[in-house]
Parts: structure tokens; sequence; C-alpha cells
């Protein structure tokens, strides 16, 4: 059975992706998490995939937000592909289809030769699956905008997936609101 993989404008597939944002992570259980506070950016891009027929019901499946950015490492410009939002829906999982979305949603950032290396932050339950999947743990530290003002950005643990540089340490400054 082939599987198709839309890569769409973020703004315009917003509404196609609300609803299976909105059931992985509801509303009223996120403001009570430790980063439920965070004002996060939009995603530029987003890979979709669709349930399959023998699915429980119709629509979403899974969601991978691509973003990009101009940012700073140890003060000089880079250029950082984002990935944010991964989730299956929860009748949906197992089957390999965030594994295909981050697959495309690297695919897609490495069509652009200036993005230097691709950045994700994950809570501490998913560490292992993005190092299954080729990810490293960025050591240093990482800045970002938040309505307040310039913070430094703990909420979750960074993770970089190489493509012509393989940051592991100093100060990557987000340069806007993180993902
Ligand atoms: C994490 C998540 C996106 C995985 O989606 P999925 O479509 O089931 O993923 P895949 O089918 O591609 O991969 C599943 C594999 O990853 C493994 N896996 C899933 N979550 C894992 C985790 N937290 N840690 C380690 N391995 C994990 C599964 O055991 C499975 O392994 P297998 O292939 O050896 O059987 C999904 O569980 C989800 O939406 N979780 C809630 C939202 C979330 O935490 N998203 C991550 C935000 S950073």
């Amino acid at each position: 059975m082939s599987i198709e993989i839309d890569v769409l404008n973020g703004d315009s597939s917003w509404p196609r992706a609300e609803p299976l944002l909105e059931a992985v992570w509801p509303h009223e259980v996120v403001e009570k998490l430790s980063w439920g506070h965070v004002k996060w950016a939009h995603a530029d891009l987003r890979v979709l995939i669709d349930a399959p027929e023998d699915a429980e019901r119709p629509g979403l499946a899974c969601h991978v937000g691509i973003y990009f950015r101009t940012a700073t490492w140890d003060s000089r410009k880079v250029q950082i592909g984002g990935i944010g939002g991964v989730s299956t829906r929860n009748d949906c999982r197992g089957r390999g289809y965030a594994t295909l979305a981050l697959n495309a949603a690297i695919r897609t950032l490495r069509d652009h030769e200036a993005v230097r290396f691709a950045m994700l932050f994950c809570e501490p339950h998913n560490e292992a699956f993005y190092e299954a999947r080729g990810w490293h743990a960025f050591k240093g530290e990482v800045y970002a905008e938040q309505p307040e003002g310039r913070i430094r950005f703990e909420a979750m643990a960074p993770y970089v997936f190489d493509f012509t540089r393989k940051p592991r340490d100093g100060i990557i400054d987000l340069c806007g609101l993180p993902w």
C-alpha cells in the first residue's frame, strides 16, 4: 500500500494539522506542563500523512512542522532548519509514519543548500526515539525570543541533525521564537 506524504505551506495547512495537534497535546494538559507557557513559532511548512484506509477513522495521521531560521552559532550567522510538532495520532502509531515524515522533513531541509544543520527540541522520554534516527544532543546553550524578551531556552533538550555543520557545543541563538 503506497503512502502519500504531503509537504505543504505551514499557514494554509494549519486547519488540517490543528485537530491532530490538539488531540496529541490537548490545551488543558499542555498548560500544566513545565513548557506549557512557551510561545512557539508557526511552522513554515508541514509534512502531513493521512490515515490509511483501514484506520478507525479518516483524517490526518501524522504531522511534522518545518521551520527556516537565520540564527547565530557562537555569534556567527547560520541558517538552521527546524523540526517541531512531531506527532502521530494514537491509533496510527508504530507504523513508521513519524519516521517517514521526519525523513521527508530532512529531505526538504537538505534541498535548501544554505541550511547547515537541523534542530529540534524534545522531552527526555523522546530522546531515544531521535537518537535512533540519527539526531545528536547539542550540549551547548540555546537562546530564543519570548514575549518578555531574549531568554536562555531550557524548556526542552536541543537535538541536532548534521548537514554540512555538526554542532555539539557553543551558543546557538535562535533569533526568534523556538519551535
Ligand atoms: C513519538 C511519536 C511521534 C512516534 O510516532 P510513530 O508514528 O509511532 O513513530 P514510528 O512508527 O515512525 O516509530 C515507532 C518506533 O519508535 C519507537 N518509539 C516511539 N516512541 C518512542 C520513545 N519515546 N522513545 C524511544 N522509542 C520510541 C517505537 O517503539 C517504535 O519502535 P519500532 O519501530 O522498533 O517498533 C508518537 O508516539 C507521538 O506522537 N507521541 C506523542 C507526541 C510526542 O511526544 N512527539 C514528539 C515531540 S518532540
